[in-house]
């Protein structure tokens, strides 16, 4: 069969991480896919993890199956550390999946199993991912402009414009901070214009929120997303422990369903748990349990969160220094705009071939889009960054 097979599309972010491999110049520097970095160019274990790590090791007894839908008490704790007291925990259902991209997959699979003639608005732009998922499940894709490349910030105006188009029962694909590949965010305003639109038209608020804790802070980052959740009577989730537990390999990831109390929210259980049945049984166990210790001890989840706001202050202090180094280097504010972003990601402006002049010449490697990994900035290759954006963006 694989004679007549086709290699497939490969995805962008993954294809930079084999070139940039590949490359043997000594300077290089990869701005590439989303992985943080400390000032050192590391990406160590939390420091939290390895603790919860131990104690996981000293007192487990079994590697037995947990449940389908995973363990209870880590997604007690995610449903807390997500929608606060935005939501009643029991109009909640929730399922454990590998990684976030496991749980957007478990989301869009139900929707596609309920509704299929739902039509799934993306971002323009968005993380590459989604659209393929949408697109291999036969899913109808719509995408909603977001972004203005010439004041760096969200398109509020053409946002509303194009989601004025939704249909009931669509679902509205939205970031929950730190937009990727951006870096531009919603306001709070900005939330409850769409929530008014979703009560307004039945459209479905799904929210993909990987990077909670890399923004403003965990409460802060999760703010809009509450408000909307407290508002709509449905919602879809996605959530991620790749970055904000540093657990990235591990694949922990939740998906959750909002919906009525009783019935709606049983039955959303059940569904999300046999989702998981079809796809891969039972969820991945070791990082959640990780995620669940720390959360659930006082003392260890201090310490997650302080090194968690530690990772978010580089990040925004990077963005300051590549931000006043192009200053000086160029004489203008024009990449004032990386400073204001949030998140680990901005576009910084350089069109394809700029992205490959740029790789070729200097050794900085960004996503096709322009997209740079601002928490892959380091005190040692913001010089080089920024010299190669100063001189090779027009
Ligand atoms: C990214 O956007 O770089 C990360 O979310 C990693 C990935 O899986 O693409």
């Amino acid at each position: 069969m694989f004679e007549i097979a086709q290699p497939p599309d490969l995805d962008k972010i993954i294809q930079l991480m084999g070139i940039f491999k590949a490359d043997p110049r000594e300077g290089k520097v990869d701005l590439g896919v989303g992985v943080y970095k400390t000032p050192e160019g590391l990406t160590p274990v939390m420091k939290a993890v390895k603790q919860a790590e131990e104690r996981i090791w000293a007192a487990q007894d079994s590697k037995s199956y947990v449940g389908l839908a995973g363990d209870p008490a880590f997604l007690d704790a995610m449903r807390g550390l997500i929608l606060g007291d935005s939501v009643l925990p029991s109009r909640v259902a929730s399922v454990a999946t590998p990684g976030g991209t496991g749980a957007v997959r478990q989301v869009l699979e139900l929707v596609k199993m309920l509704t299929p003639d739902a039509q799934v608005w993306v971002s323009e732009p968005s993380w590459p991912n989604h659209a393929v998922i949408i697109d291999h499940l036969g899913l109808t894709r719509k995408s909603y402009r977001y972004y203005d490349a010439a004041t760096g910030g969200v398109d509020r105006t053409r946002m509303m414009s194009d989601l004025a188009d939704v249909s009931p029962g669509d679902l509205i694909l939205l970031h929950g901070c730190c937009h990727n590949p951006t870096g531009a965010d919603l306001t709070m305003e900005d939330w409850n214009d769409i929530a008014a639109l979703c009560l307004k038209t039945g459209a479905i608020p799904f929210i993909d929120i990987a990077y909670q804790g890399f923004g403003d802070g965990l409460e802060e980052d999760a703010a809009g997303m509450r408000d909307l959740a407290a508002q709509v009577p449905e919602m879809f989730l996605a959530a991620s422990c790749s970055k904000n537990f540093g657990l990235y390999r591990e694949r922990v990831g939740m998906a959750l369903v909002i919906t009525g109390e009783g019935k709606p929210q049983e039955v959303a259980v059940g569904l999300l748990a046999s989702m998981n049945r079809k796809n891969y049984s039972f969820p991945p166990d070791h990082g959640a349990r990780v995620v669940s210790v720390i959360l659930g001890d006082p003392v260890l989840c201090t310490a997650w969160r302080a090194e968690l706001s530690e990772m978010r202050r580089t990040i925004i202090k990077n963005r300051k220094i590549l931000a006043d180094a192009l200053r000086d280097l160029t004489g203008s504010d024009r990449f004032g705009f990386l400073a204001g972003h949030r998140g680990m990601f901005s576009r910084c402006g350089a069109t394809a071939d700029e992205v490959m002049a740029i790789r070729t010449v200097y050794g900085v490697y960004m996503v096709g889009d322009g997209r740079i990994n601002v928490a892959g900035l380091t005190p040692g290759n913001i010089p080089i960054v920024a010299k190669a954006l100063a001189e090779g963006i027009a």
